[in-house]
């Protein structure tokens, strides 16, 4: 689950690298990054109306990346569909070279199968966690 691409914000020209594996190399080294989500990871609980940190890794972030900021979206993925909440994201407007956000998590649904999608010009899912 962990390096699924978030498909919803792929843009056209992933698309179009996607049947074009020359230029995946090229785009994965020097435009794309998709970074690696740290935290939350499986099995972990997200209480309502706390505070909650997301970490991802930085170490291999691009310099065109370095001064972007992203998008934190809250995921239901199931097989066909991740069920991105893309209206109402969990945090905007960050710097991505931070490696980490945090927010307040208030009135979102409880349940298990949720993740958080990072979103630059791609995305990744985190691993599996829960809300209670
Ligand atoms: C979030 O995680 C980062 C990286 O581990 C840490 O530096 C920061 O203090 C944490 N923030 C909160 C509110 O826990
Ligand atoms: C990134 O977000 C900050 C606010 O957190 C904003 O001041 C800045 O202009 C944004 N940068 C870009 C490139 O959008």
């Amino acid at each position: 689950m962990n390096l699924t691409l978030c498909l919803a914000v792929l843009f056209v020209s992933v698309a179009q690298v996607v049947t074009s594996p020359t230029s995946l190399t090229r785009r994965d080294r020097h435009i794309a990054w998709r970074p690696r989500i740290l935290t939350p990871v499986k099995d972990s609980i997200w209480y309502l109306d706390t505070m909650q940190n997301v970490t991802w890794d930085t170490s291999d972030i691009p310099e065109q990346k370095v001064h972007e900021n992203g998008t934190l979206v809250l995921a239901r993925p199931t097989e066909n569909d991740e069920h991105l909440y893309l209206k109402y994201p969990l945090a905007e407007d960050f710097p991505l070279a931070l490696g980490y956000v945090s927010f307040f998590l208030t009135d979102r649904p409880k349940g298990d199968g949720f993740a958080v999608c990072l979103m630059g010009d791609s995305g990744d899912l985190s691993e599996l966690f829960t809300i209670a």
